[in-house]
Order: structure tokens, then C-alpha cells, then sequence
């Protein structure tokens, strides 16, 4: 079967089309013939800077998944030929992606695509919704009337999070770079906006909170803004963050109580743990899409397979506004 590989790591995009073998029928797995896969950020940080996790060169990238159910392993139950199913199941470590024609996924990973969804409308949500759902609901706990602040209301991660504490009736408040920006995030529901390259972190707390902060606030950058984030966060709230490898001063958790928890939804992936809650996790999401409440921005310009540079070099510059996703042709 035809498949995408990555030939080196490295700044250079270095894919190319390759024949590879069909995947193997395993207990517990289907088989998926793959439509549709999206570009994710941990794609380019596999590819430049290989980390453990990075899968092995020649490698098949792509985590996020939607197809068709081509045959199932013994033992799945859940779903049977024919079905269309979407998930976040390789692409990474020994696991391998969507971009090929047949891609063999655990089944625990997956679920029913909803049928309100084109293929690569759902193949743009599985990773940035598992995160999304693991840190607003696994983490944080969030309570209907709370107070959310989400960090990057219009990128992958933050465009999700913002609609899925919506339909949880949380108030939320969101951070974006421009008044399109703006624009976009209300149109997912997010009640007030932060320009945050116009506002700093006391001027909103005070105009949204009369001061008070916010009971949890989901942090999608990192670095500095981290710092605000518990800056931002009300005595007793909470932050999660998906990207904690730096060094903070954690003085302020101290001073109001602060609960920090992170999400690396890769580590069922990676270790095998925890699988099935990822397969729920799509289930549930699954559900808010039916009814309309989920719903995936995708960016202006589409790619096929064979684009694959092109589509890691458009996130990577930045311009994409919403998820860029890959349809097989
Ligand atoms: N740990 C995990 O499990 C996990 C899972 C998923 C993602 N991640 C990580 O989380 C990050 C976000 O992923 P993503 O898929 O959402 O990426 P993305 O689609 O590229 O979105 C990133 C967003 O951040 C915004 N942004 C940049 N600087 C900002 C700032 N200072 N304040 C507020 N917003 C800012 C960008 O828009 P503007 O530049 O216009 O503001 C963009 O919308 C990446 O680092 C990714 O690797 C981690």
C-alpha cells in the first residue's frame, strides 16, 4: 500500500511516497481504510527534534485518524466492517499513522465518527479534544457556572476547550492575538475575549472578575504565559497546562492555594495505559458534534497526503487559522 514516510528528522520537512506492507490484522485492533488525518504541534516537535516518543525513521506520521473500518482483530466487539470510526491511535512511538492507505489501530482508541461530520472534519478533532476534555473535565473538574479562562481561544487545542466548557455552561473568557481572532472565538461561544497583546494579565482579572480571578484557567502556551496563567487563577482555582517543561516560580500556587495539573494525553499512546478512557473521551465528543455543540474550525487551505511537507510547513508558520487537515485522494 502507498504511504507518506519521513525519511530524516530535521527543520527540512523530508517526506516522501514509499510502498510499505500492509499492517497485519491483531487482536484487539482494526483496520482502518483511511480518509482523512490532521497536523498536529507534537508532529513537528517529533520531527525536528526526534524526542524519545518520536516514531522510529522510516516513519508513518499522522495521529489523528477518520475512515472506515476495513476489518477488525479478534475480541473487538465495538465495531464491525463498514462502520466509520475516528481517534487519535499511532503516529507516534512504535504505533503507526494515518497518512497510508490501511492504518492498524487499537480499538480502544476509537470511536463512532459522527455523521454530522465530513471525514476531515472529524479526522481535525481527536487529539485536540482529548486534551481539551481531559483538562476542563478530568483535571480541573469544571462545575457548570464556573468561571473559565482559556489561554489561545482559536487555535487547536484552545477553538475545543472553549466550545466543550460552552456546552457545560461554564462562563468563559478567552485570549487571542487580533480582532478576526476576536471574531471567531465568539462565534464558538466564549463570552469575553482578551486581546493579549493589547491587555495584560491585572487588567483583565480586574474587568472580567472585579479582581477575583478565575476558578480555572487551561493554559495552551506555556512559558510566560504559565506565569500569568496563575496569576490569573482565583484563591483555591486551578490551572492545567499542556506544555510544562520549564522552570516557574511557584510562590503564587502557594499564596492562593492553587491546584496545577497537566495533561500529556500522548502517554496512553506511549505506555498502553489508560486507553480506553481516550475511546470515551471520542465517544462523548462524538455526541456533542451530533448536536451541534462541537464543531472543528478547519484552516483555509486543505492538503492532500502527498502534502504533507507543505501542511507541517503552514502550521509551522503560524498562518493557519484552525486546524490543518489531509484528505486522501
Ligand atoms: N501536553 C499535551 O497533551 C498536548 C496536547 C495538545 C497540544 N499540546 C501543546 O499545546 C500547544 C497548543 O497546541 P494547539 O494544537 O492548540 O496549537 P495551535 O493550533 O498551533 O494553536 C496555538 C495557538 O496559540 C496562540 N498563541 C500563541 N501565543 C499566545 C499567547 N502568548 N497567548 C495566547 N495565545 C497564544 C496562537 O494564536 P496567536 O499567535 O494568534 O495568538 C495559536 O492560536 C502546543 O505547544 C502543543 O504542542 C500539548
Amino acid at each position: 500500500m502507498k504511504a507518506q514516510i519521513l525519511r530524516s528528522y530535521g527543520a527540512k520537512p523530508d517526506f516522501a511516497a514509499a510502498d510499505v506492507p500492509m499492517p497485519e490484522l491483531k487482536p484487539g485492533h482494526v483496520l482502518i481504510r483511511v480518509a482523512a488525518t490532521s497536523v498536529n504541534p507534537v508532529d513537528i516537535k517529533m520531527r525536528t527534534l526526534a524526542p524519545p516518543f518520536a516514531p522510529k525513521l522510516p516513519a508513518v506520521m499522522g495521529m489523528d485518524v477518520a475512515g472506515v473500518v476495513e476489518a477488525v482483530g479478534e475480541g473487538v466487539t465495538a465495531f464491525k466492517s463498514g462502520d466509520e470510526v475516528f481517534g487519535c491511535p499511532g503516529g507516534i512511538a512504535d504505533l503507526p499513522g494515518a497518512l497510508t492507505e490501511y492504518m492498524l489501530a487499537d480499538a480502544r482508541l476509537l470511536a463512532p465518527k459522527p455523521a454530522r461530520l465530513s471525514m476531515a472534519e472529524a479526522a481535525a478533532l481527536p487529539l485536540v479534544t482529548i486534551t481539551a476534555w481531559e483538562a476542563l473535565f478530568d483535571r480541573a473538574r469544571l462545575k457548570p457556572g464556573q468561571h473559565a479562562l482559556i489561554h489561545a481561544g482559536t487555535g487547536g487545542v484552545g477553538h475545543v476547550a472553549v466550545q466543550l466548557a460552552k456546552a457545560h455552561c461554564a462562563r468563559v473568557a478567552t485570549t487571542v492575538s487580533s480582532p478576526d481572532k476576536a471574531k471567531l472565538a465568539a462565534s464558538l461561544g466564549a463570552d469575553d475575549i482578551i486581546n493579549y497583546r493589547e491587555e495584560g494579565v491585572d487588567s483583565y482579572v480586574a474587568r472580567l472578575t472585579a479582581g477575583r480571578g478565575f476558578d480555572m484557567v487551561f493554559d495552551t502556551v506555556g512559558g510566560a504565559t504559565l506565569d500569568a496563567s496563575f496569576q490569573a487563577a482565583a484563591l483555591y482555582g486551578t490551572v492545567v497546562s499542556t506544555n510544562t517543561r520549564s522552570s516557574h516560580d511557584l510562590s503564587q500556587l502557594h499564596a492562593k492555594g492553587l491546584t496545577l495539573s497537566v495533561v500529556f494525553m500522548l502517554l496512553p499512546l506511549v505506555t498502553g495505559q489508560g486507553r480506553e478512557r481516550h475511546g470515551e473521551i471520542m465517544a462523548l465528543a462524538a455526541a456533542l458534534a451530533e448536536v451541534g455543540e462541537l464543531r472543528p474550525v478547519l484552516a483555509e487551505r486543505r492538503f492532500h497526503f502527498e502534502e504533507i511537507a507543505k501542511a507541517q510547513q503552514y502550521l509551522e508558520s503560524g498562518k493557519a487559522v484552525g486546524k490543518v487537515v489531509l484528505e486522501i485522494r
